[in-house]
């Protein structure tokens, strides 16, 4: 009798770290080029001029569109503008300190809810909700920013239409300009808006990233897009993916950002800060990414619309900093900035909370979750990944 052979032992990668878990048409990451590209168009070509409205059409069709149907998107999306007074009411019953992602995520939820064919998955209906939905969350991201303003008496400030937390949308603004117009009640320059703009078409996909992973798990259950999207803004909020923005900020004010400080003194501050940190072997927010190695092709761009946004608002100290710690990192570890690193400044200069930046993010990367909800149900396959046990023996009850 032949004994049995014993099984081998599983691989096993942490952190799904290597692992293909399926294909996609949405976006890849060029082997040849190390350029991130949507629907195979490279994303820097996108971030020069396109419209977000047309980007996000690209991610759900799979093409860009023409101007008669660019016309007719931006269209539609103009009268889905308006908040729910529902999710409005919500979002007044939070507590003041309620962090912003978890507001947006629960104005979402309120959405799944109020949703007639919540259960209807097909690709139609999937399409509709997601360009809803795409349409709502500038109203949900700037009330929220507002509210904040309101609960700590510094709305006066960004009211300047007297109009109180909620700004009403324009029908002759763009995605973007309107995003603004709704956060701060007043028209933005140009540069701000262009700037504000690359931020949402670099953002928005990035193939199975953790969030957008999180969306198809629940997708892949056969349960519905705004569960899937609700997941993947729990997934979004931590610190490893896209609250990174945030936490660059976060580094910029513990260093100290002062504003009559020249860009080298700053330089100089923001060096000695990082070679402190990384003795004491902290990680550095906005630095490292599981895909690129050797930089992030989307940091150029966003370099670049920092670099008019720093001249823009004067302000060469945050450029400083900015410069010290990439270039002190890039010697000491060799490790690049991700897209959050220039991200976050840039909101910062724009205006915007520190703690709004992720939920900016997510008015982005809806599109991209979304996308990937439609895909994942075209060709659907429950994700349940095995383990391997390595906890006690069986044992008994005595
Ligand atoms: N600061 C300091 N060290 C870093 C680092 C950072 N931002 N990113 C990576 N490293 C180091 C790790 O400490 C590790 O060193 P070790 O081998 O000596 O332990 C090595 O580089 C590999 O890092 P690891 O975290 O295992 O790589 P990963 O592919 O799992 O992680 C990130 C990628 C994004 C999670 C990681 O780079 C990170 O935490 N970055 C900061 C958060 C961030 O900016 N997230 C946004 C991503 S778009």
């Amino acid at each position: 009798m032949s004994t049995p052979s014993a099984s081998p032992e599983p691989e096993i990668r942490r952190g799904l770290n290597g692992v293909v878990a399926d294909t996609t048409a949405i976006s890849t990451v060029s082997t040849a080029t190390n350029t991130l590209l949507y629907r195979g168009y490279p994303v820097q070509e996108l971030a020069e001029s396109t419209p977000f409205e047309a980007v996000a059409d690209l991610l759900w069709t799979g093409d860009l569109p023409d101007a008669d149907r660019l016309a007719e998107i931006q269209r539609q999306e103009r009268s889905l503008r308006g908040l729910s007074e529902t999710v409005q009411g919500v979002l007044d019953a939070l507590p003041a300190d309620t962090h912003p992602m978890d507001a947006v995520r629960t104005a979402v939820s309120v959405l799944g809810a109020l949703e007639p064919s919540a259960e209807d998955i097909s690709p139609e209906a999937e399409l509709r909700k997601a360009r809803e939905l795409f349409a709502q969350l500038p109203a949900i991201v700037a009330y929220e920013q507002r509210r904040r303003w309101d609960v700590r008496g510094e709305l006066e400030a960004h009211d300047p239409q007297g109009v109180g937390r909620l700004v009403p949308p324009r029908d002759d603004l763009d995605y973007c300009q309107n995003f603004l117009w709704m956060t701060f009640g007043e028209t933005a320059p140009a540069p701000v808006v262009d700037a504000f703009r690359v931020s949402m078409v670099l953002y928005a996909e990035h193939s199975f990233n953790a969030s957008t992973f999180t969306a198809r798990v629940i997708a892949s259950t056969l349960s519905d897009l705004h569960s899937a999207v609700v997941g993947a803004i729990g997934a979004l909020k931590g610190p490893l993916h896209g609250g990174a923005n945030e936490a660059v900020m976060h580094t910029f004010d513990e260093i100290g950002l002062r504003e009559d400080e020249s860009r080298e003194e700053a330089f100089a501050r923001a060096e000695a800060w990082l070679t402190d940190a990384l003795a004491r072997k902290q990680k550095i927010m906005g630095f490292g990414h599981r895909v690129y190695k050797n930089g992030d092709s989307r940091v150029p761009t966003m370099h670049a619309a920092l670099e008019r946004m720093i001249a823009h608002y004067e302000r060469p100290e945050i450029l400083g900093l900015y410069d010290g710690l990439r270039e002190a990192m890039g010697r000491a570890k060799g490790i690049h900035p991700n897209l959050d690193y220039p991200a976050g400044p840039t909101y910062h200069l724009m205006g915007f909370d520190t703690e709004m930046f992720t939920p900016l993010f997510i008015a982005s990367r809806v599109t991209g979750w979304t996308a990937h909800v439609r895909e994942q149900h075209a060709h659907n396959a429950l994700i349940r990944p095995l383990s391997a046990y390595d906890g006690v023996e069986e044992r008994h009850l005595p």
